[in-house]
């Protein structure tokens, strides 16, 4: 949602800022724009539309010799993707610059006072309302103007602000969404929504809290207190990430690089959690006493978009192995419901990026109602991690393609972690099944990374038939019926394809009204313990001509009578259909991928959507 990069150093500015967009584009890419100081003058580049579009008019400009500057990379939300609106904004006389990520929720309280005192607006946005807000504060101290400005402002923000009587500082400031300081190695100090961008430079980091402002100069950093001015003494962390994590690496695309990442995500999700010897599950991060997990009453689990998927998964695992009630919520209906919440229910958010920000609030409620509160996260320091009383790291290293793969798998195997553990210390499953669920998920990146170049092949094939659909249905049971919903959930926002995912039960409610000779039916068939009943449900969709397209498990030569199209699954490790969920998104993912390119569309960067929602 919006990304920010700025640059004070020795090195020349428009490349870095540059690199770093590209780095941050999966936050947005309605327009991109770029601003530094040359000859005295604060010169600004802006362009509608994704970044090449910027790349191509400032061509000329890459090695000026200027060593200040600041990026953006637009999600629209106030004003239509336009070059007007595009980012950086300015005040009346372009003296004073500035880039923002959040919403400013008052602004047109704020806009209407300014126009009255004379300032000149020149785009529809809300952000321009705070370069003339800071403007109308400035004598001769920057940092004493914008935190005058932002204690008038309600809403989120991340900002960065350069004015050209201080052409030797960046002000940045935080509320509610993400900021993190680079630490250059000698050469300069560096500012960006997310850390992928700082990784080409440094991997020193400081990450900025909410209410917090920051003043970067070529040689040092400082931190205060927005509201006092107290200096702040912040905590410098190393980021273990290295920088060609952020690249595509030979790969055609970020989402295909990223799926085919999943066996290591997998594995270092896994690593170091499940004892060898004697299978025992070991989550001292979460820091949860045996006392508290044996006397927890309820769990709620909280995520938005492909982070709910995981969690609906979650509910069957602990509601099967810990005999827990578990409710599944997504963030923007959670926080604004009536919330049965205290401190014997556990709150579980589930997060890649660690920013969304309806998740976010919804856990912010929960610890009010005294509720303890746990994410699952990919992103360390994220504003998620800080919020929970404890994080349980997904560690599929960062994740650009904005439609999410290995977060999601890594997710789950996060999850199937956490409720293995929870039976281990309700002893609600004996010994001996924990250790085979851990000993099955262990050998699943092995059988994974065997199988997915011939997987890929095989689903290329089914795509070219089914390519130029305009809807699909998918449907399962069980575990299966999350997977269902997630490879709709894939196929709909890559390849704009109508695609809806179903519970197979529940077609003969409704959507089978949908069926006819014309509709692709995608259905998810393991063997499992409700094997027999989706075999029902597929041949309902049979009796009425449906194109089916069946995903079962090797061996199960039924299936090759129901359809043509069958593409048979590996047996999950020890025969374990509980890791169902994990291996059958594989090749969902791996259909949307190839549906969408077959179809031209851009699959890193789809339209109107964004890697990470900070805002409502
Ligand atoms: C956006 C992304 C999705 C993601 C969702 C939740 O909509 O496009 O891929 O699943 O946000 O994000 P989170 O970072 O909280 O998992």
């Amino acid at each position: 949602m919006c990304g920010i990069v700025g640059y004070i150093g020795t090195r020349k500015v428009v490349p870095i800022l540059m690199e770093g967009l590209k780095r941050l584009e999966y936050r947005g890419y309605d327009s991109a724009g770029v601003v530094y100081f040359h000859d005295n003058k604060l010169i600004k580049h802006r362009a509608q539309g994704k970044l090449g579009n910027l790349e191509r008019i400032i061509e000329d400009v890459l090695g000026v010799e200027s060593h200040v500057g600041l990026g953006h990379t637009r999600w629209a939300t106030h004003g239509a993707p336009t070059t007007e609106n595009a980012h950086p904004h300015g005040d009346c006389n372009d003296d004073l610059v500035i880039v923002h990520n959040g919403i400013i929720e008052n602004y047109q309280t704020l806009r209407s006072d300014l126009k009255k005192r004379g300032h000149i607006f020149r785009s529809e946005t809300d952000t321009e309302v705070l370069a003339h807000l800071i403007e109308d504060h400035l004598d001769k101290d920057l940092v004493a103007a914008v935190r005058k400005a932002l204690k008038k402002v309600k809403g989120s923000y991340a900002v960065g602000v350069l004015w050209k009587g201080q052409p030797d500082i960046i002000v940045a400031a935080r509320n509610h969404s993400p900021l993190v300081i680079g630490i250059g190695n000698g050469d300069g100090t560096f500012l960006a929504s997310d850390v992928p961008a700082l990784l080409p430079y440094t991997r020193k980091v400081i990450f900025l809290e909410d209410k917090e402002i920051a003043v970067l100069s070529a040689e040092k950093w400082e931190v205060k207190n927005l509201d006092s001015g107290r200096k702040i003494k912040k905590q410098v962390q190393t980021i273990t990430w290295d920088a060609g994590m952020a690249e595509k690496t030979g790969f055609k695309h970020f989402m295909l690089k990223e799926i085919y990442e999943q066996p290591q995500a997998l594995l270092n999700t896994l690593r170091g959690r499940i004892d060898p010897q004697n299978g025992r599950i070991e989550l001292p991060e979460i820091g949860l006493s045996e006392k508290y997990i044996k006397t927890l009453e309820r769990i709620v689990l909280v995520a938005c978009g492909t982070s709910w998927h995981a969690a609906l998964v979650a509910k069957y695992w602990l509601e099967e192995w810990v005999g827990i009630p578990v409710e599944v919520d997504i963030g923007s209906e959670f926080r604004y419901r009536t919330l049965l919440l205290n401190n014997k229910v556990l709150t579980l958010s589930i997060s890649q990026s660690g920013e969304t920000a309806d998740t976010l609030a919804g856990i912010k409620l929960a610890s009010q109602l005294g509720s303890k509160v746990i994410t699952i996260c990919n992103v360390v320091g994220s504003t998620m991690t800080r919020q929970a009383d404890a994080t349980l790291y997904t560690h599929a290293g960062p994740e650009i393609g904005v439609a999410s793969t290995k977060a999601f798998t890594s997710q789950l195997a996060a999850l199937f972690l956490f409720a293995s553990y929870l039976a281990q210390v309700r002893k609600t499953l004996p010994s001996n099944k924990i250790k085979q669920l851990g000993q099955a998920i262990i050998g699943l990146p092995t059988l994974l990374e065997e199988n997915l170049p011939d997987l890929q092949k095989k689903i290329k094939a089914v795509a070219e038939l089914f390519y130029d659909s305009r809807n699909f249905l998918f449907v399962g049971r069980g575990l299966n019926y999350p997977i269902a919903l997630e490879g709709a959930l894939k196929l709909k926002e890559i390849s704009y394809i109508h695609a809806e995912g179903y519970a197979a039960g529940e077609l003969k409610h409704g959507p089978i009204a949908l069926i006819d000779k014309d509709m692709p039916i995608l259905g998810l068939v393991p063997k499992d313990k409700v094997y027999e009943k989706s075999i029902s449900n597929i041949e309902e969709i049979k009796a009425r001509q449906g194109q089916l397209i069946l995903i079962g498990s090797k061996g199960d030569r039924h299936l090759k009578k129901i359809t043509e199209h069958v593409l048979y699954m590996p047996k999950a490790p020890s025969m374990m259909p509980e890791l169902n969920p994990i291996l059958f998104t594989i090749p969902a993912q791996l259909l949307a991928y190839e549906i969408a390119t077959m179809r031209g569309c851009d699959v890193d960067q789809p339209r109107n959507l964004a890697k990470s929602v900070t805002v409502e």
